[in-house]
């Protein structure tokens, strides 16, 4: 039985079962012992060029006006998100990541939901993000939720890529 708040058994994430329930994956606040981890988790998410330096990523989960949510089972972290509260009521996806044995099976979309539903209770407008032009599943991820693309940057990216931004209104 999971307990405790934003805990979602994998059955009911996935009815459909594309992945058999094994554990619990449960939502919780970022705590400075996870840095290592989710430095770790960020740098086999991403290419060098786009992936995060330890200092970049404390930088970002330190700033008094982001929040970090970590999915974590009996197995260890699967994935977390931050999200940082901009100016003019606008919420900016820093990063999501998840890792390689955890996706398609629904922790991306929980961590989206808990970031969405913070931010509507924060009275947040939009939220926005911007991701590499050849990263297909994080654009349809994004687009399956509701996210729309606006804009393209040149050059985004210190490898040079160029960035999709993308949007959504709550
Ligand atoms: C993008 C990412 C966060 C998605 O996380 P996830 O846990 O796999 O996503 P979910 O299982 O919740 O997927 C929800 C829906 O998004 C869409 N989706 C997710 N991955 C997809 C893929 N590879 N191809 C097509 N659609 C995809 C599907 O509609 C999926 O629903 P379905 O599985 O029922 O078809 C994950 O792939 C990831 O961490 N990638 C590496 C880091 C990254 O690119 N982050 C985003 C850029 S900032």
């Amino acid at each position: 039985m999971c307990k405790g708040l934003f805990s979602v058994p994998q059955a009911a994430i996935s009815p459909f079962g594309r992945r058999p329930v094994r554990n619990c994956m449960k939502l919780r606040a970022f705590k400075r012992s996870d840095l290592a981890a989710l430095h770790r988790i960020d740098q086999s998410c991403f290419p060098p060029g786009i992936s995060y330096s330890a200092r970049e990523l404390d930088r970002f989960v330190s700033h008094a006006k982001s929040q970090t949510w970590v999915a974590e089972d009996g197995a260890g972290i699967a994935g977390f998100l931050i999200l940082a509260q901009e100016p003019q009521k606008v919420g900016h996806i820093v990063t999501i990541d998840v890792i390689e044995s955890q996706r398609r099976s629904g922790v991306g979309t929980m961590l989206m939901d808990a970031a969405e539903t913070w931010a509507a209770r924060k009275g947040l407008r939009l939220i926005y993000l911007e991701t590499a032009d050849d990263n297909r599943p994080a654009q349809a991820f994004y687009a399956a939720r509701g996210y729309a693309k606006v804009d393209e940057v040149a050059n985004y990216y210190p490898n040079g890529q160029t960035a999709w931004v993308m949007v959504k209104w709550l």
